[in-house]
C-alpha cells in the first residue's frame, strides 16, 4: 500500500456513518446518491461487505415509484441548506425529491465482477437488481415521455454538475421571484468565489418550491418544469448502467431484467448520436423545451465516452481532451471558451469522479494512451494537492471541501489500475 492509499482509506473511514458515508464533514452531512455508488468502489478495496451496504442503504430509501432521491437526510443537521423542511417530500426518512446520475448499475456490476467473496456478492447483487431495474424503468417512463431513448433532467442538481455552463441558457427561463427568504450554508464552509452564484441559488430554489407545489408527483414534474435538458453525460451514465445491469442480470439468470435493460441501452446509445457535434469534437446538451442543441463545450459531452459509443467518437473525444492542454485533465469546461472559470465548481475545475468515468470509457473503447494519461494525471494531482472536492485543472490548486469521500474512493480505483 502506498501513502496515498492509506490516506484515502483514513478519509473513507472518517466519513463513514456506519451504513452510509457523508461526502465530507460540514459541507455535506447526509448521503448523496451518486457519491455513495462511487464511494462503494473505493470501499471494496478494504471492506467488501461495507461497500455493498453503502448501496443497499441508498436503495432502502428508494421511492415507491422507483425514483432514487439525490439526498437521504438520515439525521437532522442544520449545516446544510436546503434541508428536509424545504423539500417536504413526506417520506418516512426525509429525502430530496429529485434524482442524480444513475451510476448504481455500473457500480453494482463492478462490485460483483471484482468481488473476492463470490457467494455473498451473488446474494447481495441479486437483491439489488430489481431495485436498480425499477429506477431505470422510472427514468424512461417519466423523463422520456416522447420515447426518444434519452431522458431529461428537470433540475441542474440532478446532473451532479450543479452550475455547469450547460445550464445557463435554459436556466434563464426559471424565475427568481417569489421564493421564500433563505440563508445559504455552503458559502459558510467553502469560498463563495468557487461556488454557484446567488442568482443560480434563487433559481435552484424556485424549482424546488415549484415541484413541492405539485406534491412531488414525479409523473407530472417533467412536463411542468421550465427546465428540461437532455444531458449527454447523464444519459451516458444511465446507458452504461443499463448495459451493465443487463450483463449482470444475465449472469444471475434474471432474463426479463436483462432484456429490458439491454433494450434501454441499445435505444439510448443510438439516440445519443443526435447530440454529437462534429465541429466541437464532443456531444452537446439539448434543450428539450426549444429542441435546440446548447452551444456549450462542457465535460458532460466528454463523459459520454462512459457509454458504449462508436470507437471513432471515443477517439475524437480523446483528441478534444488532449486539445484542452490542461495538466490535470479533465477540465469540466473547454478552457478556450470565454465563460470558462478555472476555480468555480463545475465551470472549469477537474473532478476526480469524472476523470474516472471518462478514463474507464476510453479504455473500453481502446483509447489506452488517453486513459492511462488520465490515471497518471489524477494520481499526480492527489500527490500534489491532497484529497479535495475539485481542483484547478491547470495549477492543481485544491478547491471546495477537503478530505473528500469520493475523491478518496477514486484514488483507490486509480491505484489499482496503475498497478
Ligand atoms: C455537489 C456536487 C454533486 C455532489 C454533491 C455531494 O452538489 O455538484 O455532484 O453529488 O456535491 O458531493
Amino acid at each position: 500500500m502506498t501513502d496515498i492509499a492509506d490516506a484515502a482509506i483514513d478519509i473513507l473511514r472518517e466519513n463513514d456513518r456506519g451504513t452510509y458515508t457523508v461526502p465530507t464533514k460540514g459541507l455535506y452531512p447526509f448521503q448523496w446518491n451518486w457519491d455513495s455508488c462511487l464511494t462503494a468502489l473505493g470501499q471494496r478495496h478494504f471492506d467488501e461487505g461495507r461497500a455493498w451496504t453503502e448501496i443497499e442503504t441508498l436503495f432502502a430509501h428508494q421511492w415507491p415509484d422507483g425514483m432514487v432521491p439525490h439526498i437521504v437526510f438520515h439525521k437532522p443537521d442544520d449545516g446544510y441548506f436546503p434541508g428536509p423542511d424545504v423539500w417536504a417530500t413526506n417520506r418516512p426518512v426525509p429525502t430530496s425529491g429529485i434524482t442524480q446520475p444513475a451510476v448504481a448499475g455500473f457500480a453494482l456490476r463492478r462490485l460483483f465482477d471484482r468481488a473476492a467473496d463470490r457467494p455473498e456478492a451473488a446474494d447481495r447483487a441479486r437483491a439489488l437488481l430489481p431495485k436498480v431495474a425499477a429506477w431505470h424503468r422510472w427514468f424512461y417512463e417519466t423523463r422520456d415521455p416522447a420515447r426518444e431513448g434519452l431522458v431529461a433532467i428537470i433540475h441542474p442538481w440532478e446532473s451532479g454538475r450543479d452550475n455547469s455552463i450547460d445550464w445557463d441558457e435554459p436556466f434563464a427561463r426559471v424565475p427568481t421571484e417569489g421564493i421564500a427568504p433563505y440563508t445559504r450554508r455552503d458559502t459558510q464552509h467553502a469560498n463563495p468565489e468557487h461556488r454557484p452564484t446567488k442568482e443560480q441559488y434563487d433559481r435552484y430554489l424556485w424549482l424546488v418550491e415549484h415541484f413541492r407545489g405539485l406534491k412531488w408527483d414525479t409523473s407530472k414534474l417533467h412536463d411542468a418544469s421550465p427546465f428540461r435538458v437532455v444531458d449527454p453525460g447523464f444519459n451516458a451514465i444511465l446507458i452504461r448502467s443499463a448495459a451493465d445491469l443487463a450483463d449482470l442480470a444475465e449472469t444471475l439468470g434474471e432474463q426479463e431484467i436483462a432484456a429490458e435493460n439491454r433494450a434501454f441501452a441499445t435505444r439510448g446509445a443510438a439516440a445519443m448520436e443526435s447530440l454529437w457535434s462534429d465541429p466541437h469534437g464532443q456531444y452537446l446538451c439539448r434543450d428539450r423545451v426549444t429542441d435546440a442543441l446548447i452551444d456549450s463545450r462542457s465535460v458532460g459531452g466528454l463523459l459520454a465516452a462512459f457509454a458504449p459509443i462508436p470507437a471513432h467518437r471515443a477517439a475524437r473525444i480523446a483528441e478534444t481532451i488532449e486539445g484542452h492542454g490542461m495538466r490535470f485533465r479533465v477540465a469540466s469546461h473547454a478552457p478556450d471558451d470565454p465563460r470558462f472559470q478555472s476555480k468555480r465548481y463545475w465551470r472549469g475545475p477537474t473532478w476526480l469522479v469524472v476523470n474516472y468515468m471518462i478514463g474507464d470509457g476510453l479504455a473500453r473503447a481502446g483509447q489506452t494512451d488517453a486513459a492511462e494519461a488520465i490515471t497518471r494525471a489524477s494520481l499526480d494531482l492527489i500527490r500534489t494537492s491532497g484529497f479535495a472536492e475539485y481542483y484547478d485543472p491547470h495549477t492543481g490548486e485544491p478547491l471546495g471541501g477537503g478530505r473528500f469521500t469520493w475523491t478518496a474512493a477514486m484514488v483507490l480505483e486509480f491505484l489499482a489500475m496503475a498497478d
